[in-house]
C-alpha cells in the first residue's frame, strides 16, 4: 500500500517595502507591491508535512500539535482547494497517477518560533503549507505559480516561496493572475547582508494586519498618496539598489518605509500604533549611530523596519554587527543576545538574535 506523504519547509521574510492594503480582500490582491527579504536560517521557520489518504474522511489540520478548523471558504481551505484543482489537471494529462486529488489530506505544521510572538508566521506557515501540498502532488509548478496559492493565505506568504531579494508584484488583472512574488536577486549576491531581530515584547498584537489594513484602505487619505506617488519609485529604486549592492540606498529607502508605513496606521482612524516606546527608542539609537558615520564621511551602517508590531528587525552589513549588538545591549541592559533561539521570547525587554 502505497504512503504518499511530503514534508516542506519555508522561512519567515521581512519586508523593506511594505504590503498594507488590498484592493480584493477575497483573493488578496494587494494595493502596492511591496519587496523583502527571506531570512535564511534555521531558526525562524515552518515545516509541514502533508499526506492523502483514501482512508482520510476530510481534510484536517494541526499547528504546533494543536487541530485548527478548516473553515469553508476560509484562507486555508481556499489554498488546499486551489492545489488539489493543480493536481487534478495534472491527473487529467496522465491517466496512470493515482487520484491524489479525490483523496482528503492531513496536515502537520509546526514553527520553530512562537507563533504569536509578533513575528510573521502566518508567511511561513502558508508558503510552507503551500510547498507541501506541491511536494505532495508532485506538481511541476514553478515558485512563481505556487505565490500565486499562497496569496491567498496570507498576502506577504507567497514572498516566502524564494530566498534572497523577492518582490511581490501587485499585477493588474482581476482574476490576480499577475500578483505573484518573483525573485529580484538570489541570496548569494548579497550575503553580507544581516537580520538582527529584536524582540520588545511578544505579546499578541493589538490590531490584525488583516483587520488594519482593512481600515487603512477605508480611511486613510495618506495610503492613497503612498500608493500614487511613493512605492513605484521606491520599488524600482530599491530593487537598483539590491542589484548594486548599495547598502547606503537600501538602508535609506527600507527606513523611509518603514516610517510610512506606520504614518499610515496613525492616519488610519481610529489611529493604529504598532511601535512601542522602546520600538522608538530602537529607532533613535540606529539614527545617531548612523548620523556618527555619515559625520566622519562614511555612509549609513544600519536599516530599522517594523511590520505590524513593536519588535524591530535592523538590517546591517556583517561587520557592523558586533557593534550594533553591544549599542543594543549598552542602552537597553535588559537584552539577551546570543542565547538559544527560544530565549529570545522570553518576555519583556529588548532581546536580539542575529540572523542570516
Ligand atoms: C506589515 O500578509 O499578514 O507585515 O494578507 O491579511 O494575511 P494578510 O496580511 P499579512 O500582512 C503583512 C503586513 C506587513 C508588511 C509586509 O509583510 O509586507
Amino acid at each position: 500500500m502505497a504512503i504518499y506523504q511530503a514534508t516542506a519547509s519555508a522561512p519567515v521574510n521581512i519586508a523593506c517595502i511594505k504590503y498594507w492594503g488590498k484592493r480584493d480582500t477575497k483573493l488578496i490582491l494587494p494595493t502596492n507591491s511591496s519587496l523583502s527579504v527571506t531570512l535564511d536560517q534555521d531558526h525562524l521557520r515552518s515545516t509541514t508535512t502533508s499526506r492523502a489518504d483514501p482512508s482520510f474522511e476530510k481534510d484536517r489540520l494541526w499547528l504546533n500539535s494543536a487541530e485548527e478548523e478548516i473553515k469553508e471558504g476560509g484562507r486555508l481551505s481556499t489554498c488546499i482547494r486551489e492545489m488539489k484543482r493543480m493536481r487534478k489537471e495534472v491527473e487529467n494529462k496522465d491517466a496512470s497517477l493515482p487520484k491524489l486529488s479525490t483523496y482528503a489530506v492531513h496536515i502537520c505544521s509546526r514553527n520553530n518560533f512562537p507563533t504569536a510572538a509578533g513575528l510573521a508566521s502566518s508567511a511561513s506557515g502558508f508558503a510552507a503549507l503551500v510547498a507541501s501540498l506541491a511536494a505532495l502532488y508532485q506538481l511541476p509548478a514553478s515558485p512563481s505559480e505556487l505565490s500565486l496559492i499562497a496569496r491567498q493565505g496570507s498576502g506577504s506568504a507567497c514572498r516566502s516561496l524564494f530566498g534572497g531579494f523577492v518582490a511581490w508584484e501587485m499585477g493588474s488583472k482581476p482574476d490576480g493572475s499577475d500578483s505573484l512574488a518573483v525573485e529580484v536577486a538570489p541570496r548569494e549576491h548579497w550575503p553580507d547582508i544581516h537580520a538582527l531581530i529584536c524582540v520588545v515584547s511578544d505579546d499578541k498584537k493589538g490590531t490584525s494586519s488583516t483587520s488594519g489594513m482593512q481600515r487603512t484602505v477605508e480611511t486613510s487619505t495618506l495610503l492613497q498618496h503612498r500608493i500614487k506617488y511613493v512605492v513605484p519609485e521606491r520599488m524600482e529604486a530599491i530593487s537598483a539598489a539590491i542589484r548594486a549592492r548599495d547598502f547606503d540606498s537600501f538602508a535609506r529607502i527600507t527606513m523611509q518605509d518603514s516610517n510610512q508605513f506606520h504614518a499610515v496606521a496613525l492616519d488610519t482612524d481610529p489611529p493604529i500604533f504598532y511601535m512601542n516606546d522602546v520600538s522608538r527608542a530602537i529607532i533613535a539609537l540606529i539614527v545617531e549611530y548612523n548620523r556618527v558615520a555619515v559625520a566622519a564621511g562614511g555612509k549609513l551602517k544600519a536599516a530599522y523596519t517594523y511590520d505590524a508590531g513593536p519588535n524591530a528587525v535592523i538590517y546591517a552589513p556583517k561587520e557592523n554587527l558586533k557593534e550594533i549588538v553591544e549599542l543594543i545591549v549598552k542602552y537597553f541592559p535588559q537584552a539577551e543576545p546570543f542565547k538559544d533561539p527560544f530565549a529570545l521570547f522570553g518576555g519583556a525587554g529588548v532581546q536580539g538574535r542575529v540572523v542570516d
